[in-house]
Protein backbone atom coordinates (compact mmCIF):
# COMPACT_ATOMS: atom_id res chain seq x y z
CA UNK A 1 0.00 0.00 0.00
CA UNK A 2 3.26 2.36 0.81
CA UNK A 3 3.90 2.10 -2.49
CA UNK A 4 0.79 3.16 -4.35
CA UNK A 5 0.47 5.89 -1.71
CA UNK A 6 3.54 7.12 -2.38
CA UNK A 7 3.16 7.29 -6.55
CA UNK A 8 1.89 9.95 -8.55
CA UNK A 9 -2.17 10.34 -7.58
CA UNK A 10 -3.38 13.05 -10.10
CA UNK A 11 -4.31 10.96 -12.91
CA UNK A 12 -4.36 13.44 -15.31
CA UNK A 13 -4.60 11.63 -18.74
CA UNK A 14 -7.67 9.91 -19.41
CA UNK A 15 -8.08 6.05 -19.55
CA UNK A 16 -10.61 3.15 -20.58
CA UNK A 17 -13.83 3.12 -19.31
CA UNK A 18 -14.30 6.71 -18.32
CA UNK A 19 -17.83 7.37 -20.16
CA UNK A 20 -19.52 5.23 -18.09
CA UNK A 21 -18.63 7.29 -15.52
CA UNK A 22 -19.54 10.21 -16.99
CA UNK A 23 -23.42 9.62 -16.92
CA UNK A 24 -23.99 11.84 -14.85
CA UNK A 25 -22.04 15.22 -13.11
CA UNK A 26 -21.47 14.93 -9.51
CA UNK A 27 -19.03 17.48 -7.77
CA UNK A 28 -16.23 16.03 -6.25
CA UNK A 29 -16.29 12.86 -7.62
CA UNK A 30 -12.91 10.35 -7.77
CA UNK A 31 -11.07 10.45 -11.51
CA UNK A 32 -11.68 6.36 -12.35
CA UNK A 33 -8.15 6.16 -12.19
CA UNK A 34 -7.28 6.49 -8.28
CA UNK A 35 -10.23 3.63 -6.78
CA UNK A 36 -8.85 1.44 -9.98
CA UNK A 37 -5.27 1.47 -8.88
CA UNK A 38 -6.10 0.32 -5.27
CA UNK A 39 -8.55 -2.36 -6.17
CA UNK A 40 -6.06 -3.77 -8.30
CA UNK A 41 -3.02 -3.46 -6.73
CA UNK A 42 -4.95 -4.50 -3.02
CA UNK A 43 -7.39 -6.47 -3.62
CA UNK A 44 -8.11 -10.37 -5.82
CA UNK A 45 -10.79 -11.12 -8.02
CA UNK A 46 -14.42 -11.79 -5.51
CA UNK A 47 -13.09 -9.81 -3.19
CA UNK A 48 -15.55 -7.31 -1.65
CA UNK A 49 -15.42 -3.49 -1.89
CA UNK A 50 -17.20 -1.11 -0.02
CA UNK A 51 -17.45 2.81 -0.48
CA UNK A 52 -19.67 3.82 2.69
CA UNK A 53 -20.24 7.38 0.67
CA UNK A 54 -20.44 6.05 -2.63
CA UNK A 55 -21.34 9.58 -4.35
CA UNK A 56 -21.64 8.99 -8.02
CA UNK A 57 -20.41 5.29 -7.53
CA UNK A 58 -16.77 5.94 -8.49
CA UNK A 59 -15.51 2.99 -6.74
CA UNK A 60 -18.28 0.78 -6.83
CA UNK A 61 -17.89 0.83 -10.62
CA UNK A 62 -14.64 0.25 -10.99
CA UNK A 63 -14.60 -2.96 -8.27
CA UNK A 64 -17.54 -4.51 -10.56
CA UNK A 65 -16.00 -3.77 -14.20
CA UNK A 66 -12.64 -5.41 -12.05
CA UNK A 67 -14.90 -8.93 -11.19
CA UNK A 68 -15.04 -7.69 -7.37
CA UNK A 69 -18.06 -7.65 -4.98
CA UNK A 70 -19.18 -3.62 -4.77
CA UNK A 71 -21.20 -2.59 -1.87
CA UNK A 72 -21.63 1.27 -1.74
CA UNK A 73 -24.28 3.49 0.88
CA UNK A 74 -25.31 7.03 0.51
CA UNK A 75 -28.06 8.90 1.59
CA UNK A 76 -28.31 10.90 -1.31
CA UNK A 77 -31.53 9.84 -4.07
CA UNK A 78 -29.31 11.14 -6.60
CA UNK A 79 -26.07 9.64 -5.56
CA UNK A 80 -28.20 6.13 -5.23
CA UNK A 81 -30.04 6.51 -9.14
CA UNK A 82 -26.28 7.18 -10.57
CA UNK A 83 -24.67 4.52 -8.64
CA UNK A 84 -27.61 2.15 -9.12
CA UNK A 85 -27.28 2.88 -13.04
CA UNK A 86 -23.99 2.50 -13.44
CA UNK A 87 -23.57 -1.03 -12.13
CA UNK A 88 -26.79 -2.63 -13.97
CA UNK A 89 -27.24 -4.14 -16.91
CA UNK A 90 -30.80 -2.96 -18.88
CA UNK A 91 -30.53 -4.34 -22.32
CA UNK A 92 -29.43 -2.23 -24.50
CA UNK A 93 -32.21 -3.07 -27.60
CA UNK A 94 -34.89 -3.01 -25.11
CA UNK A 95 -33.36 0.97 -23.65
CA UNK A 96 -32.88 1.87 -27.16
CA UNK A 97 -36.62 1.31 -28.08
CA UNK A 98 -38.10 2.50 -25.21
CA UNK A 99 -35.85 6.18 -25.19
CA UNK A 100 -36.53 6.71 -28.78
CA UNK A 101 -40.24 6.10 -27.97
CA UNK A 102 -39.82 8.37 -24.75
CA UNK A 103 -38.32 11.35 -27.34
CA UNK A 104 -41.02 10.94 -29.68
CA UNK A 105 -44.26 10.54 -27.47
CA UNK A 106 -42.83 13.40 -25.57
CA UNK A 107 -42.81 15.32 -28.98
CA UNK A 108 -46.22 14.41 -29.82
CA UNK A 109 -48.19 15.63 -26.66
CA UNK A 110 -46.28 18.67 -26.65
CA UNK A 111 -47.46 19.15 -30.20
CA UNK A 112 -50.86 17.71 -29.35
CA UNK A 113 -52.01 18.51 -25.82
CA UNK A 114 -49.83 21.36 -24.39
CA UNK A 115 -52.96 22.25 -21.99
CA UNK A 116 -53.14 18.55 -21.04
CA UNK A 117 -49.59 18.75 -20.25
CA UNK A 118 -50.01 22.02 -18.56
CA UNK A 119 -52.80 20.77 -16.06
CA UNK A 120 -50.63 17.73 -15.06
CA UNK A 121 -48.15 20.21 -14.70
CA UNK A 122 -50.32 22.50 -11.79
CA UNK A 123 -50.81 19.04 -9.84
CA UNK A 124 -47.62 17.22 -9.71
CA UNK A 125 -46.15 19.43 -6.77
CA UNK A 126 -47.02 20.61 -3.53
CA UNK A 127 -47.29 24.87 -3.21
CA UNK A 128 -43.39 24.89 -2.60
CA UNK A 129 -42.22 22.84 -4.66
CA UNK A 130 -44.19 24.44 -7.38
CA UNK A 131 -43.28 27.63 -6.47
CA UNK A 132 -38.93 26.44 -7.04
CA UNK A 133 -40.07 24.88 -9.94
CA UNK A 134 -41.90 28.47 -11.63
CA UNK A 135 -38.76 30.32 -10.22
CA UNK A 136 -36.13 28.36 -11.89
CA UNK A 137 -37.60 27.09 -14.77
CA UNK A 138 -39.50 28.46 -18.16
CA UNK A 139 -43.25 27.67 -18.33
CA UNK A 140 -42.35 26.05 -22.08
CA UNK A 141 -39.11 24.22 -20.52
CA UNK A 142 -41.80 22.95 -17.96
CA UNK A 143 -44.11 21.52 -20.50
CA UNK A 144 -41.10 19.79 -22.05
CA UNK A 145 -39.89 18.29 -18.55
CA UNK A 146 -43.10 17.01 -17.87
CA UNK A 147 -43.66 15.45 -20.97
CA UNK A 148 -40.71 13.58 -20.65
CA UNK A 149 -41.20 13.18 -16.99
CA UNK A 150 -44.50 11.16 -17.94
CA UNK A 151 -43.40 9.05 -20.59
CA UNK A 152 -40.47 7.90 -17.99
CA UNK A 153 -43.35 7.20 -15.76
CA UNK A 154 -45.20 4.70 -17.59
CA UNK A 155 -41.98 2.16 -17.87
CA UNK A 156 -42.26 -0.57 -16.22
CA UNK A 157 -38.91 -2.10 -16.28
CA UNK A 158 -37.14 -0.85 -13.76
CA UNK A 159 -33.51 -1.20 -14.84
CA UNK A 160 -34.48 0.75 -18.16
CA UNK A 161 -36.74 3.17 -16.16
CA UNK A 162 -33.57 4.11 -14.38
CA UNK A 163 -31.38 4.49 -17.05
CA UNK A 164 -33.78 6.66 -18.45
CA UNK A 165 -34.08 9.24 -15.36
CA UNK A 166 -31.02 9.07 -14.72
CA UNK A 167 -30.59 11.12 -18.56
CA UNK A 168 -33.43 12.79 -17.83
CA UNK A 169 -31.44 14.47 -14.62
CA UNK A 170 -28.25 15.20 -16.28
CA UNK A 171 -30.11 17.52 -19.16
CA UNK A 172 -30.73 19.51 -15.62
CA UNK A 173 -28.03 19.17 -13.36
CA UNK A 174 -24.58 19.96 -15.36
CA UNK A 175 -21.86 22.67 -14.38
CA UNK A 176 -24.04 25.49 -16.07
CA UNK A 177 -27.59 24.41 -14.54
CA UNK A 178 -28.77 22.85 -17.84
CA UNK A 179 -31.94 23.23 -18.96
CA UNK A 180 -32.78 25.31 -15.75
CA UNK A 181 -31.95 29.25 -15.48
CA UNK A 182 -29.29 28.79 -12.99
CA UNK A 183 -26.53 29.73 -14.14
CA UNK A 184 -24.10 27.49 -12.07
CA UNK A 185 -24.87 24.74 -10.78
CA UNK A 186 -21.38 23.31 -9.87
CA UNK A 187 -19.34 26.07 -8.30
CA UNK A 188 -21.39 28.68 -6.97
CA UNK A 189 -24.77 29.76 -5.08
CA UNK A 190 -26.81 29.63 -7.96
CA UNK A 191 -27.80 32.56 -9.80
CA UNK A 192 -31.04 32.69 -12.08
CA UNK A 193 -29.85 34.15 -15.53
CA UNK A 194 -32.44 35.74 -18.77
CA UNK A 195 -32.38 33.04 -20.80
CA UNK A 196 -32.28 33.33 -24.81
CA UNK A 197 -34.07 30.40 -26.60
CA UNK A 198 -31.99 28.79 -29.24
CA UNK A 199 -33.67 29.62 -32.54
CA UNK A 200 -35.50 32.72 -30.67
CA UNK A 201 -33.33 35.32 -33.65
CA UNK A 202 -31.44 36.97 -30.70
CA UNK A 203 -28.02 37.45 -31.77
CA UNK A 204 -24.79 36.67 -30.16
CA UNK A 205 -24.34 40.38 -28.48
CA UNK A 206 -27.21 38.70 -25.87
CA UNK A 207 -25.09 37.52 -22.85
CA UNK A 208 -28.16 35.83 -21.64
CA UNK A 209 -27.95 32.19 -21.10
CA UNK A 210 -28.61 29.87 -24.12
CA UNK A 211 -31.61 27.80 -23.08
CA UNK A 212 -31.61 24.53 -25.59
CA UNK A 213 -34.81 22.42 -26.08
CA UNK A 214 -35.36 20.11 -23.15
CA UNK A 215 -36.19 16.98 -25.39
CA UNK A 216 -33.63 17.70 -28.34
CA UNK A 217 -31.04 17.52 -24.65
CA UNK A 218 -32.35 14.41 -23.40
CA UNK A 219 -32.21 13.04 -27.35
CA UNK A 220 -28.83 13.65 -27.30
CA UNK A 221 -27.86 12.98 -23.99
CA UNK A 222 -29.70 9.73 -24.53
CA UNK A 223 -26.97 8.59 -27.56
CA UNK A 224 -24.27 9.47 -25.72
CA UNK A 225 -25.46 7.25 -22.20
CA UNK A 226 -26.59 4.71 -24.44
CA UNK A 227 -23.26 4.60 -26.37
CA UNK A 228 -21.55 3.98 -23.36
CA UNK A 229 -23.44 1.22 -22.04
CA UNK A 230 -23.00 -0.52 -25.10
CA UNK A 231 -19.08 -0.09 -24.92
CA UNK A 232 -19.20 -1.39 -21.31
CA UNK A 233 -16.88 -4.31 -20.83
CA UNK A 234 -18.17 -8.09 -19.89
CA UNK A 235 -17.65 -7.97 -16.65
CA UNK A 236 -17.04 -11.54 -14.76
CA UNK A 237 -19.66 -14.34 -13.33
CA UNK A 238 -18.87 -13.82 -9.68
CA UNK A 239 -18.52 -9.26 -9.92
CA UNK A 240 -21.54 -8.17 -8.20
CA UNK A 241 -22.74 -4.81 -7.46
CA UNK A 242 -24.88 -3.76 -4.14
CA UNK A 243 -26.10 -0.04 -4.05
CA UNK A 244 -28.10 0.79 -1.03
CA UNK A 245 -29.58 3.71 0.98
CA UNK A 246 -27.79 4.05 4.66
CA UNK A 247 -25.98 5.66 6.77
CA UNK A 248 -21.98 5.54 6.78
CA UNK A 249 -22.23 6.21 10.79
CA UNK A 250 -23.80 2.56 11.02
CA UNK A 251 -23.05 0.48 8.28
CA UNK A 252 -25.30 -2.51 8.32
CA UNK A 253 -22.40 -4.90 7.62
CA UNK A 254 -21.47 -8.20 9.25
CA UNK A 255 -17.94 -7.59 11.51
CA UNK A 256 -14.58 -8.12 9.35
CA UNK A 257 -16.68 -9.04 5.93
CA UNK A 258 -14.98 -6.00 3.63
CA UNK A 259 -11.47 -6.56 1.93
CA UNK A 260 -10.83 -3.03 1.05
CA UNK A 261 -12.68 0.80 1.15
CA UNK A 262 -12.11 3.47 -1.11
CA UNK A 263 -13.78 6.60 -0.05
CA UNK A 264 -14.27 10.32 -0.06
CA UNK A 265 -16.24 11.84 3.02
CA UNK A 266 -17.65 15.33 2.06
CA UNK A 267 -15.81 18.71 2.85
CA UNK A 268 -16.34 20.19 6.28
CA UNK A 269 -18.90 23.28 6.29
CA UNK A 270 -21.07 22.25 3.47
CA UNK A 271 -18.47 23.47 0.96
CA UNK A 272 -20.14 21.50 -1.46
CA UNK A 273 -23.80 21.68 -1.12
CA UNK A 274 -25.17 18.50 -2.50
CA UNK A 275 -28.61 19.02 -2.27
CA UNK A 276 -28.40 22.58 -3.20
CA UNK A 277 -27.82 21.44 -6.96
CA UNK A 278 -29.71 17.58 -6.89
CA UNK A 279 -33.23 19.21 -6.06
CA UNK A 280 -33.11 20.69 -9.26
CA UNK A 281 -33.69 17.37 -10.74
CA UNK A 282 -35.28 15.61 -7.54
CA UNK A 283 -38.34 17.20 -7.57
CA UNK A 284 -38.83 16.03 -11.27
CA UNK A 285 -38.11 13.09 -9.93
CA UNK A 286 -40.88 12.84 -7.46
CA UNK A 287 -39.44 14.25 -4.31
CA UNK A 288 -40.71 17.54 -2.74
CA UNK A 289 -38.77 20.65 -1.44
CA UNK A 290 -39.79 20.17 1.94
CA UNK A 291 -38.45 16.35 1.97
CA UNK A 292 -35.28 17.91 0.17
CA UNK A 293 -34.65 19.98 2.89
CA UNK A 294 -34.87 17.45 5.82
CA UNK A 295 -32.32 15.03 3.85
CA UNK A 296 -30.10 17.49 3.60
CA UNK A 297 -29.72 18.17 7.19
CA UNK A 298 -28.37 14.82 7.55
CA UNK A 299 -25.58 14.85 5.60
CA UNK A 300 -21.94 14.98 6.91
CA UNK A 301 -20.15 18.08 6.76
CA UNK A 302 -23.47 20.03 6.98
CA UNK A 303 -22.94 23.05 9.42
CA UNK A 304 -25.48 21.61 11.91
CA UNK A 305 -24.22 21.57 15.57
CA UNK A 306 -24.75 17.75 17.15
CA UNK A 307 -24.75 18.30 20.86
CA UNK A 308 -21.72 15.60 20.98
CA UNK A 309 -19.20 15.66 24.06
CA UNK A 310 -17.16 12.94 22.38
CA UNK A 311 -13.89 13.78 22.94
CA UNK A 312 -11.24 13.84 20.05
CA UNK A 313 -7.68 13.53 19.87
CA UNK A 314 -5.30 15.79 21.05
CA UNK A 315 -4.24 17.44 17.65
CA UNK A 316 -7.42 17.59 16.26
CA UNK A 317 -8.70 19.06 19.78
CA UNK A 318 -5.83 21.70 19.53
CA UNK A 319 -7.23 22.51 15.65
CA UNK A 320 -10.47 22.88 16.77
CA UNK A 321 -9.72 24.89 20.01
CA UNK A 322 -7.87 27.13 17.64
CA UNK A 323 -10.54 27.99 15.26
CA UNK A 324 -13.11 27.94 17.86
CA UNK A 325 -10.92 31.16 19.11
CA UNK A 326 -11.72 33.30 16.44
CA UNK A 327 -15.54 31.93 15.60
CA UNK A 328 -17.01 29.64 18.37
CA UNK A 329 -19.49 28.47 16.00
CA UNK A 330 -17.36 27.78 13.37
CA UNK A 331 -15.35 25.49 16.12
CA UNK A 332 -18.33 23.55 17.27
CA UNK A 333 -19.46 23.24 13.51
CA UNK A 334 -15.45 21.43 12.81
CA UNK A 335 -16.23 19.67 15.68
CA UNK A 336 -19.70 18.39 14.97
CA UNK A 337 -17.75 17.39 11.63
CA UNK A 338 -14.85 15.20 13.36
CA UNK A 339 -17.14 13.55 15.62
CA UNK A 340 -18.96 12.22 12.69
CA UNK A 341 -15.95 10.95 10.72
CA UNK A 342 -14.91 9.44 14.08
CA UNK A 343 -17.44 7.33 13.61
CA UNK A 344 -17.63 6.64 9.87
CA UNK A 345 -13.64 5.75 10.75
CA UNK A 346 -15.00 3.28 13.48
CA UNK A 347 -17.70 1.87 11.10
CA UNK A 348 -14.55 1.32 9.03
CA UNK A 349 -12.26 -0.63 11.35
CA UNK A 350 -15.33 -2.80 12.51
CA UNK A 351 -15.97 -3.94 8.80
CA UNK A 352 -11.94 -4.61 7.84
CA UNK A 353 -10.77 -7.67 7.93
CA UNK A 354 -7.66 -7.28 10.07
CA UNK A 355 -4.30 -6.69 7.30
CA UNK A 356 -7.33 -5.07 5.19
CA UNK A 357 -6.62 -1.39 3.98
CA UNK A 358 -9.24 1.85 3.76
CA UNK A 359 -7.89 4.29 1.00
CA UNK A 360 -9.56 8.17 2.92
CA UNK A 361 -9.78 11.15 -0.14
CA UNK A 362 -9.96 13.89 1.92
CA UNK A 363 -10.67 17.64 0.84
CA UNK A 364 -9.26 20.85 3.47
CA UNK A 365 -11.58 23.21 4.56
CA UNK A 366 -10.65 26.80 5.70
CA UNK A 367 -12.50 28.74 8.46
CA UNK A 368 -12.32 32.47 9.21
CA UNK A 369 -8.32 31.98 7.21
CA UNK A 370 -7.49 28.64 9.27
CA UNK A 371 -7.02 25.45 8.16
CA UNK A 372 -9.16 22.37 9.36
CA UNK A 373 -6.29 20.17 8.83
CA UNK A 374 -8.79 17.88 7.94
CA UNK A 375 -6.54 14.76 6.52
CA UNK A 376 -3.97 15.29 9.56
CA UNK A 377 -7.30 15.45 11.56
CA UNK A 378 -8.89 12.04 9.94
CA UNK A 379 -5.29 10.13 10.59
CA UNK A 380 -5.18 10.87 13.95
CA UNK A 381 -8.32 9.93 14.60
CA UNK A 382 -7.94 6.52 12.67
CA UNK A 383 -4.86 6.46 14.90
CA UNK A 384 -6.72 6.43 18.05
CA UNK A 385 -9.56 3.92 16.78
CA UNK A 386 -6.36 1.19 15.96
CA UNK A 387 -5.39 1.92 12.69
CA UNK A 388 -2.08 2.24 11.40
CA UNK A 389 -1.74 5.04 9.13
CA UNK A 390 1.42 3.88 6.42
CA UNK A 391 1.04 6.88 4.85
CA UNK A 392 -0.52 10.42 3.43
CA UNK A 393 -0.24 12.00 -0.15
CA UNK A 394 -1.85 14.79 -2.04
CA UNK A 395 -2.91 15.14 -4.98
CA UNK A 396 -3.78 17.77 -7.58
CA UNK A 397 -7.46 18.14 -8.54
CA UNK A 398 -8.00 18.59 -12.00
CA UNK A 399 -10.15 21.08 -12.13
CA UNK A 400 -11.66 20.59 -15.92
CA UNK A 401 -12.65 17.25 -14.74
CA UNK A 402 -14.67 17.82 -11.79
CA UNK A 403 -17.20 20.13 -10.51
CA UNK A 404 -15.67 22.15 -8.01
CA UNK A 405 -16.83 24.07 -4.88
CA UNK A 406 -14.72 27.45 -5.65
CA UNK A 407 -15.66 29.63 -8.93
CA UNK A 408 -13.93 29.17 -12.18
CA UNK A 409 -12.30 32.75 -11.92
CA UNK A 410 -9.13 31.17 -9.66
CA UNK A 411 -6.97 32.99 -7.72
CA UNK A 412 -3.64 31.83 -7.18
CA UNK A 413 -2.94 34.55 -4.21
CA UNK A 414 -6.00 32.68 -2.61
CA UNK A 415 -4.23 30.33 0.54
CA UNK A 416 -7.90 28.96 0.35
CA UNK A 417 -8.38 28.36 -3.65
CA UNK A 418 -4.86 27.31 -3.63
CA UNK A 419 -5.77 24.38 -0.66
CA UNK A 420 -8.65 23.58 -2.02
CA UNK A 421 -6.78 22.60 -5.83
CA UNK A 422 -5.82 19.65 -3.85
CA UNK A 423 -6.81 16.79 -1.81
CA UNK A 424 -5.02 14.39 0.47
CA UNK A 425 -4.79 10.47 0.03
CA UNK A 426 -4.70 8.75 3.75
CA UNK A 427 -4.06 4.91 3.82
CA UNK A 428 -5.38 3.35 6.82
CA UNK A 429 -4.32 0.05 7.50
CA UNK A 430 -6.25 -2.53 9.85
CA UNK A 431 -2.99 -4.56 11.75
CA UNK A 432 -3.59 -8.49 12.26
C1 LIG B 1 -17.30 13.48 -1.86
S1 LIG B 1 -18.81 12.67 -2.19
C2 LIG B 1 -18.28 11.11 -2.77
C3 LIG B 1 -17.87 11.17 -4.20
C4 LIG B 1 -17.45 9.80 -4.74
N1 LIG B 1 -16.14 9.41 -4.26
C5 LIG B 1 -17.48 9.79 -6.26
O1 LIG B 1 -16.49 9.41 -6.88
O2 LIG B 1 -18.50 10.19 -6.83
C6 LIG B 1 -19.41 12.33 -0.59
C7 LIG B 1 -20.73 11.59 -0.52
O3 LIG B 1 -21.04 11.37 0.87
C8 LIG B 1 -22.44 11.29 0.96
N2 LIG B 1 -22.86 11.39 2.36
C9 LIG B 1 -22.96 12.49 3.13
N3 LIG B 1 -23.37 12.17 4.37
C10 LIG B 1 -23.53 10.81 4.38
C11 LIG B 1 -23.92 9.88 5.38
N4 LIG B 1 -24.25 10.26 6.60
N5 LIG B 1 -23.96 8.57 5.04
C12 LIG B 1 -23.65 8.15 3.78
N6 LIG B 1 -23.27 9.00 2.80
C13 LIG B 1 -23.20 10.31 3.10
C14 LIG B 1 -22.92 12.43 0.08
O4 LIG B 1 -24.26 12.25 -0.28
C15 LIG B 1 -21.95 12.32 -1.09
O5 LIG B 1 -22.53 11.55 -2.11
Amino acid sequence: MANLLSGNLDFACKSANNALHNFHSFPAKFPPELPRAFILGLTAPLDTVLDPMLGSGTTVLEAFLNDRRAIGFDIDPLALLISRVKTSSPDPEQLSDRGSSVVSRARAALASEPNKLQHDLEGRWDAKTKAFVDYWFLPQTQLELVAIAQEIDRICDLSVKEFLELTFSSIIITKSGGVSLAMDLGHTRPHKVTPVLEGSGAGKANKGKRLRSAVSDFEKRFGTNLRAMRMRPPVGKGADAQVHYGYSQSLPLRDESVDLIVTSPPYASNAIDYMRAHKFSLVWLGHSIEELAKQRTEYIGNERIKRSVDPLPPFSEAVVSEIAGVDQSKGKILHSYFCEIKLVIGEMFRVLRPGKAAIVVVGNSIFRGKSSYTAECLAEIGQSLGFMVPGVNKRNIDRNRRMMPIGNQVDLNSVVQQRMLQEHVIGFYKPC
